[in-house]
This record gives structure tokens, C-alpha cells and sequence, in this order.
């Protein structure tokens, strides 16, 4: 019988930051008080050495899964951030809703909780540069600053005029999930172009193409 997790939904967001050694090599999370274990569980936790066995496994599963390449955007009184995010899908469209994940060590993570808003950014192929550079590779100094070919939708949040969609959020629910934040964004304005979407997998960037019949 497969027991679902539970995902926990957080009334008091304050609390929701997560300091990256507060990460055990297992990966699960020793900060006290917002995680809670599902007694139900217990049953099927694992033993010491087989832990960090499926955790690579894992690591190596999700390896294989190529996802769009997005970059998360926001800006309010938190000041303005951008962190490349493949953790993105669709919700609902009744209303529109998507989900998004987040390190909760990320400072992106701390801002949208505040500014209450993101903006999604569906990469383009073109977009690699941009997308290396919010991951980090351009160093902090240079990491969320924003040219003057950004502009913004209806939140604010900053916009890239050459992703192949964009996704201008509400942020409307929190849930703590192990290391990473989901947020559930209600989508109040949306856009598509003609560009490629940029993918991710098996660690190299690519494209979707259709398999030949
Ligand atoms: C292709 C790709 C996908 C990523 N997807 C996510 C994601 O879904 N969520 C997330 O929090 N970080 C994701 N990251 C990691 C962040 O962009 C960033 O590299 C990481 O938080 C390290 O940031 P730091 O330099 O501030 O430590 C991804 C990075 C890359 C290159």
C-alpha cells in the first residue's frame, strides 16, 4: 500500500527559512518545529544506510526528467530577485494557477513571501547566458541585476521581453515540503511568443522535439 505524504500548509510563514546546514546528509530537515512527522511514516523510514542510498537514486531518477527552464522573478519591498527554477507546473486553469519550488535558503524564497508576487519567465533556447547567470555563475554582485530590456506585467515583478511565456503570479499559499518552499501562485496576466522553450535534462540544457513516427 503506498501511504501519500503530507504536505504541510503554513499559517505563520515567518518561520519558513531554511539555513542550508540545518540539512542533514540524509536530507531531511533538523530545524525544530515546522516539519512535522507523519506517525504513519514510521512504517516505512528507512534504515541508516539505506537513506543516502535512495537519495542518490533519487538525485539519479530525477536526472532523467527534462523540465522547462523558467526564471523565477519578483520585486516589492523586498527588493528585486531572480533565481533560474525548473520546479514549475501548471495547476489549474479554472482559475489559473501554477506551483513553483524553492531552496528556502534562497533569497528569492524570503522575497516572494514578502512581496507577495512573482513573475514566471518560460526560458527561450536564446536564454542560456540568462539562465547560468541566475543560477549563480555571475557571481552575487551581478546576479539580480536587471538591464533595461526587463519590463513588468501587472505585479511588477521583472519580465524578460524574449522568454517564450510569462506568468505574472499573486503568491497565495505556502507549503514546506522537506528543503524547498512551494508556492502557489494565482496567475493575473500571462503571455506567449513564438520563441523555443528551453528544457533541462540529463544535465545539458535542450529543446523538446517530437519523436518521429
Ligand atoms: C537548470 C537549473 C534548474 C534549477 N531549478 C531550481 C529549482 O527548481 N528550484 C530552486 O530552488 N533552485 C533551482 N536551481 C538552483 C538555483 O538556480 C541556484 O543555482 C541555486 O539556488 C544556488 O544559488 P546560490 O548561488 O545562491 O547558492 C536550478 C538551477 C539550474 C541551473
Amino acid at each position: 500500500m503506498i501511504i501519500p505524504q503530507k504536505i504541510y500548509l503554513i499559517q505563520d510563514i515567518s518561520a519558513l527559512r531554511l539555513k542550508s546546514d540545518a540539512i542533514t546528509a540524509g536530507g531531511a530537515t533538523t530545524q525544530g518545529g515546522t516539519m512535522t512527522q507523519d506517525p504513519d511514516l514510521h512504517r516505512l523510514e528507512l534504515s541508516p544506510a539505506k537513506g543516502p542510498e535512495v537519495r542518490q537514486s533519487f538525485i539519479s531518477g530525477m536526472g532523467k526528467v527534462a523540465s522547462a527552464v523558467t526564471l523565477v522573478t519578483t520585486h516589492g519591498t523586498a527588493g528585486r530577485f531572480g533565481q533560474t527554477v525548473t520546479a514549475m507546473m501548471s495547476v489549474s486553469a479554472d482559475p489559473p494557477t501554477l506551483v513553483i519550488g524553492l531552496f528556502r535558503g534562497a533569497p528569492v524564497a524570503d522575497a516572494v513571501r514578502t512581496n507577495r508576487c512573482f513573475a514566471v519567465n518560460v526560458l527561450s533556447t536564446e536564454n542560456i547566458p540568462i539562465a547560468q547567470d541566475f543560477a549563480g555563475a555571475a557571481g552575487p554582485d551581478t546576479r539580480y541585476k536587471f538591464g533595461e530590456e526587463w519590463s513588468s506585467m501587472r505585479t511588477g515583478s521583472p519580465v524578460l521581453p524574449s522568454a517564450s511565456a510569462v506568468f505574472d503570479c499573486h503568491a497565495e499559499q505556502f507549503l514546506v515540503a522537506g528543503s524547498h518552499l512551494l508556492i502557489i501562485g494565482r496567475v493575473v496576466d500571462a503571455k506567449a511568443t513564438d520563441a523555443t522553450t528551453l528544457t533541462y535534462g540529463s544535465r545539458a540544457y535542450g529543446s523538446h522535439a517530437p519523436v518521429p513516427r
